[in-house]
């Protein structure tokens, strides 16, 4: 009983500090009515009707479970077809399929690190990343976004053998780049691992739209989900075939856990040759986010360090957020406001994607420019 009362308690204290906060989050659908500024279907791909047809496909061909960790029962070909796929697209020599990004990270970065390791990660880098070096035990050392120096100092102070580098091609939050041949640069001279997360930019930018990735020799993992550009869900850790080998027997969120559908690796076969293809879309998708950045300078808004798809209207605090976002649906927009614990900085993120239409895309850019400053 007194654990439930003292529950109890927290859970009030916690309830009343959200709300005070207005940090408060709830579940709802996407209003139909609005335009998605806020979804990571950057290619429009959930909606294609050729990949709604595989996906029906696949469940016809497959079922409607994959029944079993793949190790067990749940491995099916169509699994190792994309893989092989994938890594000649990224450019890769091997890669291993996972039911989403979250437990890629997770389970990778746990499967590579002990608490003999020491991991150098960006200040920014995404909740699964810094959760797998948790899990790891590895020793977690943070180093200032984006910022060489600060790395390259903490990786000298750190005289171990056992080292890995970690962060993201494109930052989810902010939209900026990370200086990838740098980091790669740095990995090779302190003899460190080096992990990159290219969730964001994979399907948007690269050729081909194969992501922001180094030659693989700079790489030791290359994370990417299905769940964003692709529009379905899933995520790829792409490496070496070695590597690949230790991770199908150490990972243990793809040891332990049921296989993803097989019908999602069906269709994933048809979202890559989609979005090989799309070309056209990431072009007009890299100008209107330009062009958007140039409205929130004309309605005197930050985007941050933004450089990408992803524009964040920085905001100064919660409730300013929550009313830029409120403005934006009254217009017929749907962006959310991220705030903390999420950022830092509250904001409105918004990301661009390719089912955008230009007149709505005008009118976007009228109601930012202006918008009562937030
Ligand atoms: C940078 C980054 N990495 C990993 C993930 C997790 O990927 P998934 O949604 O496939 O679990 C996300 C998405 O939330 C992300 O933004």
């Amino acid at each position: 009983m007194a654990a439930l009362v003292t529950l109890d308690r927290e859970l009030d204290a916690f309830f009343a500090q959200i709300e005070k906060t207005h940090r408060e989050r709830f579940l709802e659908s996407p209003p139909p009515h609005l335009i998605d500024l806020c979804s990571n279907d950057y290619l429009g791909l959930a909606e294609h009707t050729a990949l709604k047809a595989a996906l029906h496909e696949g469940v016809d061909i497959y079922g409607a479970g994959s029944t079993a960790s793949r190790l067990v029962r749940g491995h099916r070909d169509v699994f190792a077809a994309l893989e092989k796929k994938y890594a000649a697209w990224v450019g890769a020599e091997d890669a291993l399929f996972v039911a989403n990004g979250y437990a890629a990270n997770v389970g990778a970065i746990s499967a590579l690190c002990d608490a003999s390791w020491v991991a150098f990660i960006d200040r920014l880098a995404h909740a699964s990343l810094v959760d797998g070096v948790r899990l790891s035990g590895a020793r977690k050392v943070y180093f200032k976004h984006n910022d060489l120096e600060h790395l390259a100092a903490q990786l000298a102070k750190h005289r171990t053998s056992k080292k890995i580098i970690i962060g993201e091609s494109l930052f989810s939050m902010d939209g900026d780049f990370a200086p990838l041949s740098e980091l790669g640069a740095l990995a090779k001279a302190y003899d460190a691992l080096l992990y990159i997360d290219d969730a964001h930019a994979l399907g948007v930018y690269g050729h081909e739209g194969r992501g922001e990735g180094l030659a693989p020799s700079s790489v030791t993992i290359r994370m990417a989900t299905f769940g964003k550009a692709l529009g379905l869900e899933g995520a790829m850790l792409a490496t070496s075939a070695r590597l690949k080998k230790y991770l199908l027997h150490k990972t243990r969120t793809f040891v332990f856990s049921t296989a993803p559908l097989p019908a999602i690796a069906h269709a994933a076969l048809t979202a890559i040759d989609l979005a090989q293809a799309m070309q056209t879309e990431r072009r007009a998708i890299a100008e209107n986010a330009e062009r958007l950045r140039q409205a929130a300078r004309a309605g005197n808004y930050s985007y941050g360090t933004s450089a990408s798809h992803i524009v964040p209207i920085i905001c100064k605090d919660e409730s300013a957020a929550l009313q830029l976002s409120a403005h934006l649906a009254a217009g017929g927009f749907h962006a959310r406001a991220i705030r903390p614990p999420t950022v830092e900085i509250s904001r409105v993120r918004i990301a661009i994607n390719a089912r955008l239409k230009e007149n709505s895309f005008v009118r976007l850019c009228e109601y930012i420019r202006t918008a009562k400053p937030c």
